[in-house]
C-alpha cells in the first residue's frame, strides 16, 4: 500500500501534539458558548474524531458531505451538497472542522450555506493549511499546521480514496498522480 507514499511529513505523534494544541484552545474560546462541531465528510472524519476527544466543555456534533474533487486532484471549482446537516443550527455557536484548506472553494461554499441558517457564530478549524493556493479568501481561525504544496494524504485525506486509514501523513510521489 504505501509504494506511492515517498516520505511520512507528520508523524502519529506530531498529530497527537497538534490536535491536543487546538483542543486546549477550542476549549478555552467555546468556555460560555454554545458549541458545535461541523465535521466535513470524508476528509475531516479522523481528525475531528481526535480533535472533539480534545475539547473538555460540552459540545455537539453534526456532519456535513460535500465534494468537489471527485477522483481527481484538483478541485473542478464545483461543489455539490452529499449530506447535509441533520439539525437548524440557530442560536448555535458553529465550528467546521476541515482536514485541510486549499483553494477554499469548499469551505466558501459552505460558510455561505450556513450563514444563512443564521448561527450565532462561525468558525473554521483546519488542520493543515495551503493559504498560497488560495483562490477565494477564506481564512481559517484555528490552524493546525501550514502544509507545502505537495500532495498529502493519510489521516483521513485521500488520493482516489485511498489512503485515509493511514495514521500519520505522507507525501504521494508526483508519478502517482502524473504531477
Ligand atoms: C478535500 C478536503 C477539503 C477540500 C479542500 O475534500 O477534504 O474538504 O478538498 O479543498 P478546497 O479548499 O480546494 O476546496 P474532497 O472534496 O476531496 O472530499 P473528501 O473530503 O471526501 O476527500
Ligand atoms: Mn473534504
Ligand atoms: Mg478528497
Amino acid at each position: 500500500m504505501l509504494e506511492q507514499i515517498s516520505k511520512v511529513l507528520y508523524s502519529q505523534e506530531d498529530l497527537q501534539n497538534v490536535v491536543a494544541r487546538l483542543g486546549k484552545q477550542i476549549s478555552e474560546d467555546y468556555r460560555d458558548k454554545n458549541l458545535l462541531m461541523i465535521s466535513i465528510l470524508k476528509g475531516s472524519v479522523v481528525f475531528m474524531a481526535d480533535l472533539m476527544r480534545a475539547v473538555t466543555i460540552p459540545a455537539r456534533i453534526d456532519f456535513m458531505s460535500v465534494s468537489s474533487y471527485g477522483s481527481g486532484v484538483k478541485t473542478s471549482g464545483v461543489v455539490r451538497i452529499l449530506k447535509d446537516l441533520d439539525k437548524p443550527i440557530e442560536g448555535y455557536d458553529l465550528l467546521i472542522v476541515e482536514d485541510i484548506l486549499d483553494s477554499g472553494m469548499t469551505l466558501d461554499y459552505i460558510v455561505g450555506i450556513l450563514k444563512a441558517r443564521n448561527p450565532r457564530s462561525i468558525r473554521i478549524c483546519t488542520l493543515f493549511d495551503k493559504p498560497e493556493r488560495r483562490v477565494t479568501d477564506i481564512k481559517a481561525d484555528y490552524v493546525g499546521l501550514q502544509v507545502p504544496d505537495e500532495f498529502i494524504v493519510g489521516y483521513g485525506l485521500d488520493f482516489d480514496e485511498v489512503y485515509r486509514n493511514l495514521p500519520f501523513i505522507g507525501v504521494l510521489k508526483p508519478e502517482a498522480y502524473g504531477g
